[in-house]
């Protein structure tokens, strides 16, 4: 089977680069009071928990053989004081955190989804729209704990190890010493294996991220999938991909097995070193049993944090690596965007020239060349043509979707790519073959192109595009629920809330891509009324391939081979007896 797109893992494989984490800590800055708080709770929860083994070499040492019940219970509720302490102050700590975690993991999403609202079309034309969501959700996600507790952690595990040899030393010297011996001895081993366990998790992120780009595609396009009977396909292709997650997740845990196998040993070979050591070279007399309790209490509780720092580290790599992919996301750069001495395009009168304008969406694809016409204000003017002759790329230039490669496009005299993008839009009425229908009611659907319209601008624009009739039809009628693609809606109906949708914005360009193709000859009929109000008074693009639907229209042009090749009325057109006569004629 062919490999697709969803193959391609993402390279997650740059070496730790500080300067990633560097810049994160700004999202970590604006928490900066409640992360020392969290860090100055932790420090104190650490302090308390490390008394009991203290206090239970106190005990065995000197209270025990002393017989003193009054001292063995002081100690006893001391030691269950300090622990109740340590766990309260380590909770406080942990809804800070979680606190301040979701706050950064909002932050960081809302500037991607900010910069992701900004980029242009072109952007999006090349990538599966689930590798963008997975960047959006899943590694937003997985750094915030890097950059809350992560942080905090690292911090605090060193200050721990500092901590217990400061209490390791006042209880022994020499079996301090044992115990540290077993560190560089951890540090060769876990450095041989580390490497190896990073790249299998990386490789599970990337299988995970092939899953849920081709999950997120096969989700979207479910009827398409069983229409096709393409179920069988995509299931060998989702079974591909999960088994692959699976092997690679298979793979990380075993060396991860194997890492905490090392782990415990060590750990153990350490315990039992501290005993033989004790015992045997120091000699019972030197080595108090208590001092023997205490030290094996501190044995694991040093060895801990040096676990914990291992597996930060791990953490911090893979977080990087992540944050790398975030923060390429936030800097890919904006092609089509404001100058930065853009002005506001003055209210459009609807005069348009297309000056010599020649464009491509990839470098040696020319799609439009040398390209000249001119539109005088209110006029409806008909895109034909082909199918991929351009005229979609003619009215997305309008909008300024792309920017141009040579030329100028002028609306009344003013040049569109030295205006601001917000300004040229805004009065830009566009409306699609499919037409977009959010979650909301239908009223909220209509508003959509004018935030504050009032019950009875949108009544009245629903009735101008024939819409009104089904509304009321409807359950709960202008307060009916949509789902976010209106399914409980015809295509037809869709068009027509997507018609007074544009209506209600009142743009002064008009542009409607086979924007009436789902509406059937009759309804067509009644709403070509409401189409004559729509575009009275506004220069309008309107592409078709049914041609009756155009006849009316001012100026017809026909868009072939990279340019106009003819234009005129349809009178003319047929006159002349060229590509549009034809075209014409063979639809009867
Ligand atoms: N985003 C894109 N990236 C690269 N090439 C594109 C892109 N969009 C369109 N094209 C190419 O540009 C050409 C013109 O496409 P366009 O969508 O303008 O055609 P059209 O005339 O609107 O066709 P149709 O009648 O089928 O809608 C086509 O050859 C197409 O392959
Ligand atoms: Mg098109």
């Amino acid at each position: 089977m062919a490999r697709n797109k969803y193959d391609i893992d993402e390279t997650l494989e740059t070496p730790f680069n500080i300067a990633h984490l560097k810049r994160s800590f700004i999202y970590m800055k604006k928490h900066k009071k409640r992360i020392v708080i969290a860090l100055i709770l932790s420090a104190l929860s650490s302090v308390f928990s490390m008394f009991t083994p203290l206090l239970s070499k106190v005990e065995i040492d000197y209270f025990i053989p002393q017989k003193n019940i009054v001292m063995i219970v002081v100690a006893a509720v001391a030691a269950l004081v300090s622990i109740v302490i340590s766990v309260k102050l380590g909770i406080i700590r942990q809804r800070i955190m979680t606190d301040v975690g979701q706050d950064i993991i909002y932050e960081i999403r809302r500037d991607l989804f900010e910069h992701l609202q900004e980029l242009s079309f072109e952007y999006y034309d090349d990538r599966p729209q689930g590798k963008i969501l997975v960047r959006v959700v899943n590694y937003v996600n997985s750094v915030s704990d890097m950059l809350t507790n992560g942080v905090i952690n690292f911090v605090l595990e060193i200050f721990n190890i500092i901590l217990i040899l400061i209490f390791m030393l006042i209880v022994d010297i020499k079996l301090t010493l044992v115990v540290v011996a077993g560190v560089p001895v951890f540090v060769a081993v876990m450095l041989l294996i580390k490497k190896k366990q990073r790249r299998a998790w990386q490789d599970v992120s990337n299988k995970n991220s092939n899953q849920t780009a081709y999950l997120a595609e096969s989700i979207s396009c479910m009827k398409v999938t069983q229409s096709f009977a393409r179920e069988v396909e995509n299931e060998g292709i989702f079974r591909r991909l999960s088994s692959s997650y699976k092997k690679s997740w298979m793979k990380a845990v075993k060396i991860s097995f194997l890492v905490s196998f090392v782990v415990d040993n060590i750990h153990s070979i350490v315990a039992a070193a501290l005993y033989v050591v004790g015992l045997l070279v120091i000699g019972p007399a030197s080595v108090s049993l208590g001092t023997l309790a205490a030290m094996s209490g501190y044995v694991s509780r040093f060895w801990q944090p040096i676990i914990n720092l291992a597996s930060l580290y791990n953490n911090f790599v893979n977080g990087v690596a992540y944050l790398e992919r975030i923060f390429e996301t936030m800097d890919e750069p904006i092609k089509v965007r404001d100058l930065p001495d853009a002005v506001e395009l003055p209210e459009i009168k609807g005069n348009l020239k297309f000056d010599n304008v020649t464009f491509s969406y990839e470098a040696d694809k020319v799609i439009l060349k040398n390209v000249d016409f001119d539109v005088k204000a209110g006029q409806s003017i008909a895109l034909v043509g082909p199918t991929g002759a351009g005229k979609t790329t003619v009215v997305n230039l309008i909008s300024r979707f792309y920017d141009l490669d040579s030329g100028k496009i002028l609306i009344d005299g003013n040049d569109i790519s030295k205006v601001t993008l917000n300004s040229l839009r805004r009065q830009m009425g566009i409306m699609l073959q499919d037409s977009f229908i959010f979650s909301g009611t239908i009223a909220d659907n209509i508003r959509y192109g004018k935030l504050d319209a009032n019950d009875e601008e949108i009544v009245a624009a629903c009735k101008t595009v024939c819409a009104h009739e089904f509304i009321m039809e409807m359950e709960d009628g202008y307060e009916t629920e949509l789902n976010e693609n209106g399914s409980q809606l015809s295509q037809g109906q869709k068009q027509l809330i997507a018609f007074a949708r544009t209506l209600i914005s009142d743009p002064k360009i008009l542009i409607l891509d086979e924007a009436t193709s789902s509406i059937d000859v009759k309804t067509e009929r009644l709403l070509q009324k409401g189409l004559n109000e729509l575009l009275k008074g506004r220069t309008s693009f309107i592409i078709a391939h049914r041609l009756s639907t155009i006849k009316n229209c001012d100026k017809i042009m026909f868009i072939n081979n990279q340019g106009i090749t003819e234009s005129g009325t349809h009178e003319e057109l047929l006159e002349k007896k060229g590509d549009y006569y034809h075209l014409y004629n063979a639809q009867g």
